[in-house]
């Protein structure tokens, strides 16, 4: 008789009720023919609650874990004290996927790769492209290795509050050879102007009725928001000029299949779940 094992994972977040993971995941089991439990994990915003949540969801036999809002740094912080980090995390700074490797817990993040597998999926060109990244928060810090990995060109972070984009790429530079060498700018984002190949949003304003104050002159051909699902004026703004769009659920499911990947070991179709 043969047996098939029960694998176990769950995505840690504060809130998560909203989490689609679970049927994502579930989406992937299916197509890899797997057996698998994803549960969303609420749990209490302090490090300590986190810590213990880890510790007894991988000591009782769990497989892997996402990290979500507003734990990533958090993960970091856990897996760089007492486990091992991927080059992605170490430079994003915040891990999103959770593992035991070697019986120690080890931090990957998936998200920067997951928005260029979209890209890739959406043929929009990457080549030596010329990139402007909108925001200088844990959003925008996660992307900028794995575009550079993908032969983007030229990447302009603006953000509303320039000294926190001027920080941000001082550490990133410092953090990683392969950043300081494409030398990536900073300008404050009222400053950014002229035409780009993408421009990706990366601020949090889509959480807000907000608009982003964003210069006359600034166009481009394709106009990406890592929100998803709900109305996202800067997507509107661009597609008005003519420009592609697409919003952020292919990210989701892009980082959710490397998660995938790295605790089961098979590669999924992401083009079913789109
Ligand atoms: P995340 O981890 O999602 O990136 P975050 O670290 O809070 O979240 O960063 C939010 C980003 O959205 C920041 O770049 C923020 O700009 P500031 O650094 O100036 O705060 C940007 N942001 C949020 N609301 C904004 C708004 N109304 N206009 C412009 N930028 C905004």
């Amino acid at each position: 008789m043969t047996q098939t094992t029960t694998q176990h994972f769950i995505v840690i977040g504060n809130p998560i009720a909203h989490s689609k993971s679970p049927k994502i995941h579930q989406a992937f089991a299916k197509q890899a023919k797997l057996d698998i439990r994803y549960h969303r994990q609420y749990c209490p915003d302090h490090p300590e609650s986190f810590h213990a949540v880890v510790e007894a969801f991988f000591n009782g036999g769990g497989t892997g874990a996402n990290v979500t809002v507003p734990f990533k740094q958090e993960a970091y912080t856990l897996c760089a004290k007492d486990g091992d980090l991927s080059e992605h995390a170490k430079v994003a700074g915040a891990v999103n996927t959770l593992l035991l490797k070697d019986g120690k817990l080890y931090g990957d993040n998936t998200d920067g790769q997951g928005l260029v597998n979209h890209l890739l999926q959406l043929d929009w060109p990457l080549q030596e492209a010329k990139i402007a990244i909108l925001g200088a928060g844990g959003a925008s810090r996660g992307v900028i290795l794995p575009l550079i990995e993908a032969g983007v060109a030229h990447i302009t972070i603006a953000n509303r509050t320039l000294s926190k984009a001027e920080a941000m790429l001082d550490e990133l530079c410092s953090a990683s050879n392969i950043i300081a060498k494409s030398q990536p700018q900073s300008c404050a984002l009222e400053a950014l102007t002229g035409r780009f190949d993408i421009i990706i949003n990366a601020t949090s304003i889509g959480l807000s009725t907000q608009t982003l104050p964003l210069d006359e002159t600034l166009s481009c051909d394709y106009a990406y928001d890592m929100m998803y699902g709900r109305d996202l004026p800067f997507l509107t703004h661009f597609q008005q000029q003519g420009a592609q769009v697409a919003e952020g659920y292919g990210m989701l499911i892009g980082q959710a299949a490397l998660s995938f990947q790295r605790w089961t070991g098979v590669a999924v179709d992401t083009h079913l779940l789109l």
